[in-house]
Order: structure tokens, then C-alpha cells, then sequence
């Protein structure tokens, strides 16, 4: 597994280390396995926010709104193709070790000049939405729970059946997942001016059942637009 500073277990058997690239999990028991963590530099992550920006979904479904809440902030990589459109995105992450890894991950990529205008639009903060307070509202807020059926997701996506080991245990030990889940889309609704994206998986129903004005649909997600009408 190399060299590394700190090590610590973290649940589910996965161990977050500290080594000379940042902050990383890793399976102990699958020692050939890179570390998964946030780097903002990799080709995919690039990739995707340099080509063809306009024709993200997830953008076409934020539209012209600047300000935007990522409430389910998980790596980042959504929160990061939003601010390389220029949004400016607050971003809430409720767990600790996927908090400390995005924390880690946003700190280089600070530090590296190619990357750092864009980090600077984005800000962090390890909170609960569904506890968490603000002063006024967002003119879009953005909801990526885990996906309801995670094992589809997460096939042969390592970040993702690792973020899903982490989060899936915590939730199973707070218990009550789907009422907890359920509270999301109305609080979203709430600190909403504009509207509420919500991604889900392409062939599953809407969040709550509750139909969306407009959804923009890829091959694996969709992304379900609620517009907010109100008087401010
Ligand atoms: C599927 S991941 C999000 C992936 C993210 N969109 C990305 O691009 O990397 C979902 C994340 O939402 C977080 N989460 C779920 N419920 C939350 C809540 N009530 N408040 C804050 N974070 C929450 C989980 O801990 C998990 O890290």
C-alpha cells in the first residue's frame, strides 16, 4: 500500500490515510487498489468540465442561476463542473471522512494555479441539510442523495461503492434512511428562489413522487427540474 503519514479506520473496513498526494481511502484488503480522494486535476474531472459545457445536463438543468446550494456535496466533482460554468456554489457535506476527503481535495486544488479560480467559487462545510440553517436562499439549490438502488451505480465505479460503504453504514446505524431522505425535496423547495435539480437514476420514479416541471434525461441519470415561484 506505500508509504503513508496517518492512517485511520474509518468504517466499514476502509482506512482514510494521510501520504505525500493528500488525503486518501483506501480497502486494506485490496492493497493493489489506488486510494480513491478528490483530485479536481484528473482527466475525467477535466474532461468533463472543459468539453462541452453547455451541453451538461446537470448545466441545461441549473440554467442561469448563479448562486447554487449543492446540499448532498458527496466528492465534488458535481459542484466542480458548476463552478467551472461560473456558478457560485456552496456546497454541504454531512459526512465526516467524505467531508474531510473533499476539504483535502479542494485544498490542493487551491494551490495549483490552473485550478484555483475556479475553487475559489466553490465553499465548504461539513452540515446536515436537513438541520442546517441560512440567512436568505439560493437561486437554485442541488440534491445527489444516494442513488435509491445504489448497487447500479456504483458497478465498476470504485469512488462511488467506496462513498456508498461509507454513507450506506452511517445511514443504516441513524436508521430511518428513507424518512430522512423523504425531507429533502421540501427543505430544498424552502431555501430555493429559483428552482430545485434533483439527479436520479434515469429509470427510477421521481423523488417523493412528486412530478417535476421539466427533466433533462442522459443514458444513466436524469436530472428533475422543480421551478420555485415566489414573491421575493
Ligand atoms: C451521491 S453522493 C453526491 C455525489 C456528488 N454529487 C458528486 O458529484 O461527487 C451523496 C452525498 O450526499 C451526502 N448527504 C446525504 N444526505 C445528506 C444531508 N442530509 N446533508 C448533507 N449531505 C448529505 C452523503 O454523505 C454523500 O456523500
Amino acid at each position: 500500500m506505500g508509504q503513508f503519514l496517518h492512517g485511520r479506520r474509518c468504517g466499514n473496513g476502509l482506512l482514510l490515510r494521510f501520504d505525500a498526494a493528500g488525503l486518501g481511502l483506501v480497502d486494506p484488503g485490496e492493497p493493489k487498489t489506488a486510494p480513491v480522494r478528490v483530485d479536481f486535476s484528473a482527466g475525467a474531472i477535466q474532461r468533463r468540465s472543459r468539453d462541452s459545457l453547455r451541453g451538461q445536463n446537470l448545466l441545461r438543468a441549473i440554467g442561469n442561476c448563479e448562486a447554487v446550494l449543492d446540499a448532498t456535496a458527496g466528492l465534488g466533482r458535481d459542484a466542480f463542473l458548476m463552478a467551472s460554468a461560473g456558478k457560485r456554489v456552496r456546497m454541504l457535506e454531512c459526512h465526516p471522512v467524505v467531508h474531510a476527503l473533499l476539504a483535502d481535495g479542494l485544498r490542493r486544488a487551491g494551490e495549483d494555479p490552473d485550478l484555483a479560480p475556479t475553487i475559489a467559487g466553490m465553499t465548504l462545510e461539513q452540515a446536515d441539510f436537513l438541520g442546517w440553517k441560512a440567512n436568505g436562499r439560493f437561486d437554485a439549490v442541488y440534491l445527489d442523495p444516494m442513488f435509491p438502488k445504489p448497487e447500479k451505480r456504483a458497478r465498476g465505479k470504485k469512488e462511488m461503492a467506496f462513498l456508498q460503504r461509507l454513507v450506506n453504514q452511517a445511514e443504516s446505524s441513524r436508521g430511518s434512511r428513507d424518512s430522512a431522505a423523504s425531507e429533502l425535496l421540501p427543505r430544498a423547495l424552502g431555501f430555493a428562489r429559483g428552482r430545485v435539480v434533483v439527479k436520479r437514476p434515469s429509470r427510477e420514479g421521481w423523488m417523493n413522487d412528486c412530478k417535476p416541471d421539466f427533466s433533462y434525461r442522459g443514458r444513466l441519470s436524469r436530472f428533475d427540474v422543480y421551478l420555485v415561484r415566489t414573491e421575493d
